[in-house]
């Protein structure tokens, strides 16, 4: 049941508070991450790895990526992140005392279902899977279970099970980091920022008649470029997918510093580029790279923290994100990207809930 939306994605869109407060629901107590579902045996695990491997497609990938900032950032293991078609079907080079972990809304994924079966004889410590969906077959295959609580996803597009799988993402690697030591005094402040997420997620939600207007500028666009650098490169990615996917629009993502090396030349008015800012030491640097396209004749519209100080000016709209805590930046401009899309689409009157050509699951390859 839509209820009072238009669209399931739309819906799902709007879910997102609740499904964040779900998938933190009894893990997050005074302070401090536990997972019961994990339990001892993963405590073991955690306390063993030296590596991990993650593997996932499409959205989940996406999700996979922003990991591996975190993970080689704050646990400083090595965190490798490969799309199930590929790793599946090549001969790979297993880190010693790796954690196998894939990613999957359905948990059905044939690719990455395939990539899991792979991984038993490759000698991996364990594999663990965050999965949304508790009787899946990834569930039934994997060692350890994370469960990402988003609740059933209708719309083909993911949106809330990506942030619930964010969500998951960082509780586990701050389960990880515990296994491993981690002070309790970040802890506490990666536990500060998830209780807040509910709350940063519904200020950017109640943007949403301003993204509508936005919309307009890329309705009538024929491609579309989305930048990040840092933990938010894969949120420009995610971006990009899903603008293709549901507005069938050509939509990329560049890492910001890659600008020079090719995607430069693209750059004239009929190709709008949206900046996902993040409000960190890359700040001044994604600057420079948005006076790149500026002074190139291109239109760009900025996503940034009000703090980023970005000055709107001819060429360059910005609009203001709230996003207080670094660590979960990358959810809270997934927001603006998702209604971005959604209404870009509504105007190109797509089937938003059912693009052309593509399943919910992906259960061949
Ligand atoms: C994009 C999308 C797909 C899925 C991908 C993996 O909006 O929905 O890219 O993310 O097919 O699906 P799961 O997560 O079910 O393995």
């Amino acid at each position: 049941d839509k209820g009072k939306y238009r669209h399931f994605m739309l819906k799902e869109i709007f879910e997102q508070p609740n499904v964040v407060a779900e998938t933190l629901e009894g893990r997050v107590v005074d302070h401090q991450v536990y997972i019961e579902t994990l339990g001892e045996n993963a405590t073991k695990v955690f306390e063993q790895l030296d590596a991990i491997q993650i593997i996932a497609c499409g959205t989940s990938y996406h999700a996979a990526l922003v990991a591996k900032y975190w993970i080689e950032h704050y646990l400083k293991l090595p965190c490798l992140v490969e799309i199930a078609s590929e790793y599946r079907y090549r001969e790979t080079a297993v880190l010693p005392n790796s954690l196998f972990v894939t990613i999957s809304q359905s948990g059905e994924t044939a690719d990455t279902l395939a990539a899991l079966k792979k991984s038993k004889d490759e000698g991996y410590l364990a594999s663990l899977t965050v999965c949304n969906s508790p009787a899946s077959s990834m569930v039934r295959e994997s060692d350890l279970t994370l469960l990402t609580r988003a609740g059933a996803e209708i719309g083909v597009a993911s949106t809330k099970a990506f942030t619930a799988q964010l969500v998951s993402l960082l509780l586990l690697m701050i389960s990880i980091g515990k296994a491993k030591g981690m002070k309790s005094s970040i802890e506490h402040e990666f536990v500060e920022a998830l209780e807040h997420l509910p709350h940063e997620i519904q200020l950017a939600l109640d943007q949403a008649k301003e993204l509508e207007k936005l919309s307009g500028a890329f309705a009538e666009k024929h491609h579309t470029l989305f930048l990040g650098r840092g933990q938010q490169y894969p949120i420009a990615m995610e971006a990009a997918l899903k603008l293709k996917e549901i507005s069938y629009i050509h939509a990329e993502a560049y890492a910001a510093g890659e600008l020079k090396h090719g995607p430069l030349a693209l750059i004239d008015k009929e190709m709008p580029t949206v900046v996902v800012a993040p409000n960190d030491n890359l700040l001044e640097k994604l600057k420079s790279n948005v006076e790149e396209v500026r002074s190139r004749g291109g239109s760009l519209f900025v996503f940034a923290d009000k703090s980023a100080n970005i000055q709107a000016s001819n060429g360059i709209t910005v609009f203001p994100v709230d996003s207080q805590y670094a660590i979960t930046a990358p959810m809270v401009y997934t927001i603006p990207m998702q209604l971005l899309s959604y209404y870009v689409a509504v105007i190109k009157g797509t089937d938003v809930d059912q693009p052309r050509n593509l399943a919910k699951s992906v259960t061949v390859e």
